[in-house]
């Protein structure tokens, strides 16, 4: 089947489309536990580059996995398609001219690298939103460490299911340590020379 797609040669491309929007366009990927405020941060982002009239997009577990990912469970080889169909997704958009976020928990090393390679390293910024687990569960938004511990959720990460930390992320947030604004703010500052840089 493959080897009769055969793609159509548009003649606007990403670097036409970046030209009009004025900005390079990548891919942000923030992983962390559930609850680690991944949401929160991107959320702070989002709105700051679209204050410096940025042209944003932000994917997240719940307006993923309630459409397009909705046949999918926690399982491990689930998360993997959901991270793999993530990235195909946010390939897109970068290739559309977005700085597209991502927040997914994303907890298997080998997913993330896999989205590296799908959108190519140079468009991949890995952010790490480093909350003990202790901490999520403490905070409890959703109330998911509480019906992990009751056992009435199976392979909640960080409780009865593994949470690979990145070892070398482009940006680490100690949440415990720094508050939300200014870790937006410094993920805003690390992203700006890649908004204008011309480097593929
Ligand atoms: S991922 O592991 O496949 O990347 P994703 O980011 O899409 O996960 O979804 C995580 C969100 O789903 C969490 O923030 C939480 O609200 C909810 N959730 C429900 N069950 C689980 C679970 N077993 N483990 C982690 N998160 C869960």
């Amino acid at each position: 089947m493959k080897k009769n797609i055969i793609p159509h040669s548009y003649q606007i491309s990403v670097t036409d489309r970046q030209d009009l929007n004025g900005h390079n366009s990548f891919l942000l990927w923030f992983t962390g536990l559930s609850g680690s405020g991944k949401s929160t941060i991107a959320n702070v982002v989002e709105q700051k580059l679209h204050q410096k009239g940025i042209k944003t997009y932000t994917l997240d577990g719940d307006n993923i996995r309630k459409g397009i990912n909705k046949d999918l469970t926690f399982a491990p080889e689930d998360r993997t398609e959901n991270i793999r169909r993530i990235a195909e997704i946010a390939h897109l958009m970068v290739d559309a001219g977005l700085v597209t976020l991502a927040a997914f928990v994303s907890p298997y090393k080998k997913d993330r690298e896999n989205i590296r390679s799908i959108v190519k390293d140079v468009n991949f910024v890995e952010v790490y939103i480093n909350t003990s687990v202790e901490e999520c569960e403490r905070r409890d938004v959703k109330g998911l460490y509480k019906k992990a511990r009751a056992g009435e959720i199976k392979n909640m990460t960080g409780i009865s299911a593994p949470y690979e930390a990145p070892e070398t992320p482009d940006i680490e947030i100690k949440t415990e340590h720094e508050s939300v604004e200014a870790a937006a703010q410094r993920i805003v500052e690390y992203i700006t020379p890649k908004l204008s840089s011309n480097d593929e």
